[in-house]
């Protein structure tokens, strides 16, 4: 009985506990909400003039107008929709105009969002914006980048545009827990045991060029494994909404382990190479990005990109070229559904050998895009046909046909796995229905 009057006592005393928890952790929460990292620019940045012209190469680096320019909208003015697993997010106005751009920043404001993700009003930023990137960006080229967006580019009066997220996803204080969790604020660190060179380009992947924002892979809470290069998952291959950024570490099957730094730097200034071409979202990287970057900077970014190790070799595919499949269907004895359809639609540019045809017809034979873990960019490229960027560097973009309106989803899975796992490639097959979930 005696038992039974405790147990009558203690639900209040659990329920008090509990409401000072809670208040607790509200207050926590509150502080966290509220509060304002110093924005850590150094004092001597006070006596530098900033460089304007140098602030536009910066924003070219940075792909700053891509998002941030609507289709057939002004430069700048932002409400370009960004697919994100939550729902569309649209980007913001940061032409300086006074009441719905950038106009009244300061330029510390500017620097709490870029490397931090908090709006001059406290709110915080989605990491559709790529602060997680642009936090190794140096005083310097944000002192010149302010200046450049504040005195170069017009102000355009366009308020922003509501996001997609449904309530109570659309709510911004949960995102100040996130980047306390999984946001890394540090800046670059320059490695004296490297050159010039490849710090450079280090601290333009890692920064800028934000290239871990897609080719990262992500956890379940869509926070980037690796930040910064402190592991072989960084770079080791991302997940987009239709595509699938490619492992851009050493492995030989779906990494850039047979790439010269020469292939690398030729295929961000010319969007192809002698093997490869992109397509998907990597189009846009070209088109307005790094098509325009210097040679040194390009180089640069070639010379990091192939000092990095492999990633771990499970999940990833392998590649060891043969001749049997050429041999095969040379002599007729290729007989499979994928096998069949190769024949009659792919191998007229693609060559019988998947070797392609230089600068015209990429090779298929160990090419990344096909060999990569997620298989979506090979069966978009297939769905929905592809064109290479027209740049200096190449002028005549490259077009390959849509065949989504030709086969069902059964045939293109088995194309997928025929192309996934002849000449060498050694990917897992592609199943019906991911095409299906990749046909709109
Ligand atoms: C991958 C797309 C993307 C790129 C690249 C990008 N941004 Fe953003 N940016 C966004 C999105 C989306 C938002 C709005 C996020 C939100 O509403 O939470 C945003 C918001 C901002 C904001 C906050 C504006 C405000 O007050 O609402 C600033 C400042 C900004 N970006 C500057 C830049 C600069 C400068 C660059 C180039 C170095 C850049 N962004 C590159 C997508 C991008
Ligand atoms: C907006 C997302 C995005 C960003 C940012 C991005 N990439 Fe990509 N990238 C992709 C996708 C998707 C693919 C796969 C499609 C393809 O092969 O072109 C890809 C493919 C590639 C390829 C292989 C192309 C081929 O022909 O097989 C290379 C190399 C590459 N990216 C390098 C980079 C570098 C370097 C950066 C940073 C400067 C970068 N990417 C930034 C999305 C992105
Ligand atoms: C008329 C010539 C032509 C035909 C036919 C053709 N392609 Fe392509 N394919 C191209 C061109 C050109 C590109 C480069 C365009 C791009 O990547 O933006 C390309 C790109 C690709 C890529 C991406 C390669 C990379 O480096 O990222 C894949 C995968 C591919 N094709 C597979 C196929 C398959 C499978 C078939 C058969 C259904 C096929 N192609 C039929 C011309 C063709």
């Amino acid at each position: 009985m005696s038992a039974t009057g405790g147990r009558q006592r203690k639900p209040w005393a659990i329920i008090a506990l509990a409401l000072a928890a809670l208040a607790a952790l509200v207050a926590a929460l509150a502080a966290l909400v509220a509060h304002r990292p110093d924005p850590g620019i150094s004092p001597t940045l006070a006596q530098r003039q900033p460089d304007v012209e140098r602030g536009g190469y910066i924003a070219v680096l940075g792909d700053c107008a891509f998002c941030h320019t609507a289709t057939g909208g002004a430069a700048f003015a932002g409400g370009l929709p960004l697919a994100t697993p939550l729902g569309a997010i649209y980007s913001s106005n940061v032409t300086p105009d006074r009441d719905t751009g950038i106009g009244r920043y300061s330029f510390p404001d500017f620097v709490l969002a870029m490397r931090f993700g908090i709006r001059p009003d406290g709110a915080r930023l989605y990491p559709a914006m790529p602060y997680t990137a642009y936090a190794r960006v140096s005083d310097e080229d944000l002192q010149d980048l302010f200046a450049y967006l504040q005195s170069a580019v017009a102000p355009v009066h366009a308020a922003a545009h509501a996001n997609d997220i449904p309530w109570p996803l659309n709510m911004r204080w949960p995102l100040a827990i996130w980047i306390s969790a999984f946001h890394d604020d540090t800046r670059f660190v320059v490695d004296p045991a490297r050159d010039a060179q490849w710090n450079r380009g280090a601290y333009l992947v890692q920064g800028l060029a934000h290239c871990g924002t897609c080719h990262t892979p992500r956890g379940l809470l869509f926070e980037e494994k690796d930040l910064a290069g402190h592991s072989n998952l960084y770079l080791s291959g991302g997940r987009l909404v239709g595509g699938s950024p490619i492992n851009l570490r050493a492995n030989d099957g779906d990494g850039l382990g047979r790439w010269s730094a020469a292939d690398v730097a030729e295929l961000l200034k010319a969007g192809r190479n002698a093997a490869s071409a992109v397509n998907g979202d990597m189009v846009d990287v070209v088109r307005h990005s790094t098509q325009y970057m210097s040679e040194q900077d390009v180089n640069a970014i070639a010379t990091y990109l192939k000092s990095l190790s492999p990633a771990p070799a499970s999940g990833h595919a392998s590649f060891g070229a043969t001749d049997a499949t050429l041999r095969a269907m040379l002599a007729g004895n290729e007989r499979s559904a994928g096998g069949r359809i190769y024949m009659d639609s792919c191998a007229a540019c693609h060559r019988l050998s998947g070797g392609g045809e230089s600068l015209a017809f990429p090779r298929l034979a160990g090419n990344p895009t096909v060999l990569s873990s997620d298989p979506s960019s090979l069966i978009t490229v297939i769905l929905n046909g592809s064109r290479t960027p027209s740049t200096a560097a190449a002028p005549s973009g490259l077009a390959m046909p849509d065949f989504g309106w030709r086969y069902d989803d059964a045939d293109i899975a088995a194309l997928a796995t025929f192309v996934r796992s002849n000449w060498g490639n050694g990917a897992a097959p592609v199943a019906a229905a991911q095409v299906a979930r990749l046909r709109r």
